[in-house]
């Protein structure tokens, strides 16, 4: 975590939590922060419900003025037209929708979406004034082959060739292997693969893209491991997935600088 580029921890909901759930998951997280006396300037928190519950969330984000950033899960990489079952960034930006996620591995295993099509995606979430937050990781297999770097290095040079080095975006690195398994990348493999690809960005869009761009890191994050990652110098986050449907989970990772100091490893 560098000072100069503010956290951020993005809960993924993935297919949880219908739109009634969601209003009382959010007003309970809220809630929560409150009395743990969360500093927003300090950590920028984001929420992925599914689409159908955009709306219910943005309402309450809105009517409550509560600090979190509102974010979609997927994106058409089209505007509109003869394309059932999709939704337009456009749609997504008149719900106020700051972020929208690209290129989740269970995404590109469930849909077939390769590189190309995380590509336009991304280049779509741009054109709408979404920032998309960039997934790319490695399965246990590649590891195995190439080591960690290799596959997800490979994934965002495809994307950032489909973006400009001013557009704004975020990097989430997900070891496959790693997310939902409950066995969460070292902080060292962490940051070694961050690293890795903050030198990407660099190479394709220059130092100031480099140096501003935020890389998450996902798979497996708790409470308890948190701060292992945010010690790191390229780690600016982390993209949750399990923890975040848990009030107390959560909002004990949103709140790792109460917390970050402690002598804690992983
Ligand atoms: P997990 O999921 O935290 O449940 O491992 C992370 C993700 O898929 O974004």
């Amino acid at each position: 975590m560098d000072t100069l580029r503010r956290p951020l921890i993005a809960g993924n909901w993935k297919m949880n939590l219908d739109h009634l759930q969601s209003i009382a998951f959010v007003q309970k997280l809220a809630w929560a922060l409150k009395d743990a006396n969360y500093q927003a300037n300090e950590v920028e928190i984001g929420v992925f419900p599914p689409f159908t519950d955009l709306r219910s969330v943005q309402t309450l984000i809105n009517a409550d003025s509560l600090p979190f950033a509102l974010g979609a899960q997927d994106l058409s990489m089209h505007d509109e037209g003869a394309h059932t079952g999709d939704i337009s960034g456009a749609f997504l930006r008149a719900l106020e929708c700051e972020y929208v996620i690209t290129g989740h591995s269970e995404r590109r295993a469930d849909h077939g979406e390769t590189d190309e099509v995380v590509a336009a995606k991304t280049h779509a979430a741009i054109k709408h004034a979404l920032v998309p937050i960039i997934c790319v990781g490695e399965s246990a297999e590649d590891l195995e082959l190439h080591g960690a770097s290799k596959v997800p290095c490979d994934q965002l040079r495809v994307v950032l060739a489909s973006l400009a080095p001013t557009d704004t975006y975020v990097v989430a690195y997900e070891p496959i292997w790693a997310i939902g398994s409950g066995q969460a990348a070292t902080s060292s493999q962490a940051q070694d693969v961050a690293r890795a690809l903050r030198d990407v960005i660099r190479e394709l869009h220059g130092d100031s893209a480099a140096d501003s761009t935020r890389i998450l890191y996902g798979g497996s994050v708790k409470s308890g491991n948190i701060a292992g990652f945010m010690k790191k110098d390229d780690v600016d986050g982390a993209l949750v997935g399990g923890a975040s449907l848990s009030v107390d989970e959560f909002s004990a990772i949103a709140r790792f600088p109460q917390h970050v100091t402690l002598d804690q490893e992983n």
